[in-house]
Order: C-alpha cells, then structure tokens, then sequence
C-alpha cells in the first residue's frame, strides 16, 4: 500500500523544495572505484543529505542532495533485478539517448565535456545555498563525506548560480515556475492549476494516472525520483545579434525576444500583457503566472503557441492528450559569467545554464517534452517548427499575425548540448540500504 501522506523525512529536500534566490550551487561528480568505499560514502551521505520535512532556522535555504547513475548502482553491487526495476531510460543514460534527445552534431555525446555521459559518472553532490559564504560552510560538511576515502574520485564540478535578478543568461527572468505537488507544503506557482498527485514527482505514490510505481526491493525506490541533467551551453552574442537583424527597433527587438519565450524578459507573460512589458507584473508572483492559454488565445495571438514557454506547458490549449502527465520541476542554474551587456560579438567564453529536471517518468516528462514539444510542432500543427531558443537544428518559428503570420526560417542553433546525465535520487532511508550492501 503507498503512504496516505508525503513522507517528507525520506524524500531529498532537493526534489520538492524550490530553491531560495538568489543562490550558489556547485555539481561535484565521483567515479567509484571501491565498491565498500562506495557503500561507505552512501552512509555518510545520507547524513548530510537534506530532507523534505520543513526545516527551520538559519540553514533552511542550504541544501545537499545526491544523485547516483545506473552505472553507479552497479558499481555499488546493488542486485540486477533490483536495477531493472528502474525507469529504462535512467537504465539507458542520456548519451545512448541521444537521438531521442536531438543530441547531434556539435551536441552529440562524442563532443560532450567529459566525463559527462561516460561510465564513470557514478555520483553526483549537489549543495546550494543562498550565497558564496553559505556555499563554502555547506560544501565543507560535504566534503566530509568523500575525505580520505581513495576508493572515490571527484572527477567533475560545476560551480553555477542564481542570481538577484533571476535572470538565465539570454536575460529572461527565470525559476518562476512550480507546480503544486498534494502533500508537499509547497504551493504551486499557477493558481488555475490544480496540485499534481505525489506520484508525478515521487516513488511510491499515486499518479495521475491512478498509478504507483514501485521498484524491487521497494525501499530502494520509495521516495526517490530520477532527475535529468543537462549543460547546455548559451550562444548570447548569438542570439543577440539575431534579435537585431531581425527588428526594425530596440522595441521590436524585446517583442521579438518575448514571442521566442513567451514572456518579456522581466518575466512579465505575453498572455497578461501582450503588446508592452510590464516589469511590476513580471516581478509579482502572485500574477505572473496566473494565466491560461486556451481560454483567451487559442490562435496564439497574444502567446506564440510555438513559443518556449507555450510548447514546454501548454497548459489548458487543445493538444492530443492531457497536458498535466507531461508536467516536469524544471530547475535553471547560470554557470559562467553574463556576457555584459550590449556585447554582440561572442567572447569565447563558455557560459550557459545547468538544467535539471525532476519526476518520476522519464519518458513522458522530460524525453516527451524535449523530443515532441521542443524539437517538434506536429501537436500545434507545425511540423516544420521548433523551438526557437532551445531546439535542435532547422528551426523554423511563427508568429501568428492578421493578415498574414511572421515566419521566420533557418534560425541558428543559440542552445549547444555539453553533457548530461539522468541521476537516481533514493530516499534517505534506500541511501542507508546501499551503504550497507552486502552482495
Ligand atoms: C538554454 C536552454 C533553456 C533556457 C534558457 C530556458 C529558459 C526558460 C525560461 C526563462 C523559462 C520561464 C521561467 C519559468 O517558467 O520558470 C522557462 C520555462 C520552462 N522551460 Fe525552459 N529553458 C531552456 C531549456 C529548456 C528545456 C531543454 C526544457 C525541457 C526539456 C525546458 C522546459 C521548460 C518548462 C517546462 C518551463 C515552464 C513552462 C511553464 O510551466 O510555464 N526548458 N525556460
């Protein structure tokens, strides 16, 4: 039987809890070369891991969490059986995944930063914290978990951030968004979007389709959930340049940057505000997500429906299917400095964002919304189209106008796949299962 309610005490805090702003986070990958050292690193990971049950006083907004790869249960013994009870794409990793992902060309796995995609990606730490300072104190309780231990090895970090601003580094506010999960404490950030059944973010719990995943063993499973992530590199000076050679104005250079996304750069949604900014609106988060498409703008008018934001979560729009079993926790982290701005000519600086997503279907969160939403327009009637910030090649992009809609053709790559992962994150009580393995 799954529990009545959330176990919030077992689940990571990493899962549910949207991150403070502004924030520092650093990725620290291992490659477990000891399979008792493995074992022994779950042990002390689980203690420093954070939970889900409300925490309080000064380290609420700190957080460690913890990932670990289909290669990295195999390294730490976890039994066969045990890991094709998991999600076959986890069991496949990203870089096998790579067509389905539209990871080619300069963004196929042989081009990636390694050790991203390879087998020796077995762990990966995840600490955030709301500032520099914070950061460093919590990566040192981390770094007590892999000290002296030879059997590990760091083999990759990632420091990245967000910033006051919130803004990514195409200058568009980000993390506005978070569904409400039933359960979780957490609201949602849509008020005309009911809470999401547990199930659609954690093992062990039921789903919007009224059903409960469960692995075997079922405490390796209960309460974990997979996350997807991904270093996507940003062509700012790229994409900069595009918006001007495309717009008579500065004006119309925003506007076309905002039909990209969906929402003007200070965050504030065409669907609300379709022809000017309004930055107040952008910065209240008690408005700037409560909207809809389809009641007001099924043509999409006002929201491009090939927009980033519309094709990612179409919300109540007439698409095949039900819209909610593809919702994903999609969290954006800045890595590298902002190109300054009113730079046009690239640096040759590497800067971009660490994208993470957070459910517990792969296939029809995450895979589905890259490979079907992003990377394809069959579901809003344009099958030539793409995405226009993020997808893969060939990207065509309409902006549906009276009398005749803008078309835009040919429309450069600005988003470069680096690497990526998909991470098994257990809950607290499976991380202490496989510290202490005895196969
Ligand atoms: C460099 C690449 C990307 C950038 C710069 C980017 C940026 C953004 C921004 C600024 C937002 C609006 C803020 C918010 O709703 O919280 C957003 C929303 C979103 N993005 Fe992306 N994104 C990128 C890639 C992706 C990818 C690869 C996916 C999925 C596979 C994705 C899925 C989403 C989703 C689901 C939303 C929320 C839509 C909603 O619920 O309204 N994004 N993105």
């Amino acid at each position: 039987m799954e529990p009545t309610a959330l176990e919030l005490d077992d689940i990571q805090s990493g899962v549910l809890r949207p991150r403070p702003t502004p924030y520092a986070a650093a990725y620290i990958a291992f490659r477990i070369d000891d399979r008792e050292t493995g074992r022994e690193l779950m042990k002390r990971v689980s203690k420093v891991v954070t939970s889900a049950a409300n925490p309080r006083g000064p380290l609420a907004d700190v957080s460690v969490s913890v990932a670990v790869t289909c290669k990295g249960l195999e390294a730490l013994g976890v039994p066969q059986d045990a890991i094709d009870s998991l999600s076959w794409e986890f069991r496949q990793g990203m870089a096998a995944r790579a067509h389905e992902l539209g990871d080619f060309g300069e963004s196929a796995p042989e081009n990636w930063e390694q050790p991203l995609g390879s087998s020796d990606l077995h762990v990966v730490l995840v600490v955030v914290a709301p500032d520099q300072q914070q950061l460093a104190a919590a990566r040192d309780r981390a770094r007590e978990t892999y000290r002296n231990m030879p059997g590990i090895k760091a083999i990759w970090h990632q420091d990245c951030h967000a910033l006051e601003t919130e803004r990514e580094q195409f200058g568009f506010r980000d993390g506005i968004r978070h569904p409400a999960i039933e359960g979780s404490g957490v609201p949602g950030t849509n008020p005309q979007e009911a809470p999401f059944k547990a199930g659609e973010f954690v093992l062990g719990y039921r789903d919007e389709m009224r059903g409960v995943q469960r692995t075997e063993p079922d405490i390796l499973g209960r309460n974990g959930t997979y996350v997807a992530f991904r270093k996507l590199h940003q062509r700012v000076a790229e994409f900069r340049r595009y918006l001007k050679a495309h717009s008579k104005s500065v004006e119309a250079e925003e506007l076309l940057a905002a039909q990209m996304m969906g929402r003007w750069r200070s965050g504030a949604p065409l669907a609300l505000c379709p022809m000017h900014d309004d930055a107040a609106l952008g910065a209240d988060p008690q408005r700037n997500n409560d909207f809809l498409f389809e009641a007001g703008d099924p043509g999409g008018f006002k929201t491009p429906t090939g927009s980033h934001m519309r094709r990612c979560n179409p919300r109540d729009a007439s698409i095949a299917g039900v819209a909610r079993i593809h919702r994903m926790i999609r969290r954006g982290t800045a890595y590298g400095p902002p190109l300054p701005d009113g730079v046009m000519v690239d640096d040759g600086v590497d800067r971009g964002i660490i994208f993470a997503f957070v459910g517990a279907f792969i296939g029809r969160q995450f895979e589905f919304v890259q490979s079907q939403w992003i990377n394809d327009g069959i579901f809003i009637g344009a099958d030539r189209d793409k995405d226009p910030l993020c997808g893969s090649h060939d990207i065509n992009f309409s902006v549906p106008k009276k009398p005749v809609r803008r078309r835009l053709q040919g429309i450069p790559r600005f988003v470069v796949t680096r690497g990526g992962e998909y991470g098994f994150m257990p809950g607290l009580k499976a991380l202490r299962w496989l510290g202490e393995l005895e196969t």
